[in-house]
């Protein structure tokens, strides 16, 4: 007990010192007419080089700024360095009449009303390519997980329940040699593919929209590439024919409860369901359902719908899924890479130019 106490009380000191000395470096921040509103402490070298060319203003707390809050902070801002947690619907960005530039710490940007921000003249950078490995490989880690009950075995060690070595306990599912549908064929979806072709597995993808037109059109280009064995599906033929489906698209209004009931009732028994991209694109309750009912095997999950995930939720009762806090990106050196991104994007802006990744590249910036 004092040896845990002793630890949180080190653990905040850690907190207070880093505090003051991000205080001190924003203390010297430049005496400059571009100000910027950062709404969570990132890695410290980007918040300086930041500093060097702006006036910054940070919340600097763990939690993100109240709704109030960020629009009060970012109104008297040319920029806003966001997080995924920060939301501008139209209200918000029409609340914001000085503001240039929304750099949002992602590559998902729909926390933001992008045609809001385009009309209004404000420009919304991400940070595409920087973590698609990393997700690729924590998709690759819940698909696992979840197909060799590791999370599950875990828990059943902790718990005291491991008495001997049976031959029917904890069994899972074969990932070797299975057949894996992905849906969403950006650069997410393709990282996955090239992990699944280590582990000998057929690969199955749902053309996204730009990417392909026809499934026709998908299957040629494929040939023609000759770089991947993956084959184009429809959305049905996927989840009729895979053991394990994983999602990579963007959350818009289309793949708002792409996975519904009825997804879900196409899939085989003994699939298993992957989401790193956003929690919405499931209708939860529809796959709690599925799950209770035995009508799917088992989940992965890094998102959830809402976040973070109601302590009652029907999906934390369930054994069967491994859920993790939206981490998909959390590696060290991929946030170091998103922050510097984000911190690029704005200088941009700050310097005369659209960010360099613009996720509305139609906009006619302030
Ligand atoms: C993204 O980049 O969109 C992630 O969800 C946040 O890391």
């Amino acid at each position: 007990m004092m040896g845990e106490s002793r630890t949180g009380m080190k653990k905040q000191e850690r907190k207070r010192v880093a505090r003051v000395k991000r205080r001190g470096l924003l203390e010297r921040s430049a005496d400059a007419d571009f100000r910027v509103f950062v709404t969570r402490p990132i890695a410290e070298p980007q918040l300086r080089r930041l500093a060097a060319m702006a006036r910054v203003d940070l919340w600097d707390d763990e939690m993100p700024p109240p709704q109030e809050e960020l629009l009060a902070r970012a109104r008297p801002a040319d920029g806003v360095l966001s997080m995924v947690t920060d939301r501008f619907d139209g209200a918000a960005i029409r609340a914001l009449p000085r503001l240039r530039v929304i750099s949002n710490l992602a590559v998902g940007v729909d926390n933001i009303d992008l045609s809001a921000a385009t009309r209004a003249g404000v420009a919304v950078g991400h940070t595409p390519g920087i973590l698609t490995e990393a997700t690729a490989d924590l998709a690759f880690g819940l698909l696992m997980a979840a197909a060799r009950r590791i999370a599950e075995g875990d828990r059943y060690v902790r718990g005291g329940r491991w008495r001997t070595w049976g031959p029917k306990v904890m069994l899972g599912r074969d990932v070797h040699g299975a057949t894996l549908g992905i849906i969403g064929w950006g650069a997410i979806g393709q990282a996955m593919a090239r992990r699944a072709a280590g582990f000998g597995m057929r690969v199955l993808y749902l053309p996204g929209p730009s990417a392909a037109r026809s499934l026709r059109g998908a299957r040629a280009r494929a040939a023609g590439a000759g770089s991947s064995k993956a084959e184009p599906r429809s959305l049905r033929s996927l989840l009729v024919e895979s053991d394990f489906v994983s999602l990579h698209v963007p959350l818009t209004t289309a793949t708002h409860h792409m996975i519904g009931a009825a997804e879900l009732a196409a899939m085989k028994r003994t699939a298993i369901l992957v989401n790193t991209a956003r929690g919405a694109i499931v209708d939860s309750q529809a796959l709690a359902a599925a799950l209770r009912a035995g009508r799917l095997a088992g989940a992965g999950l890094d998102v959830t719908d809402p976040e973070p995930i109601g302590k009652d939720d029907p999906l934390i009762e369930s054994p069967n899924v491994v859920i993790t806090p939206h981490i998909g990106s959390a590696s060290h050196a991929t946030r170091l890479r998103m922050a510097e991104l984000a911190v690029d994007n704005l200088i941009d802006v700050f310097e005369g130019r659209r960010p360099r990744h613009c996720a509305n590249p139609a906009v006619r910036m302030r």
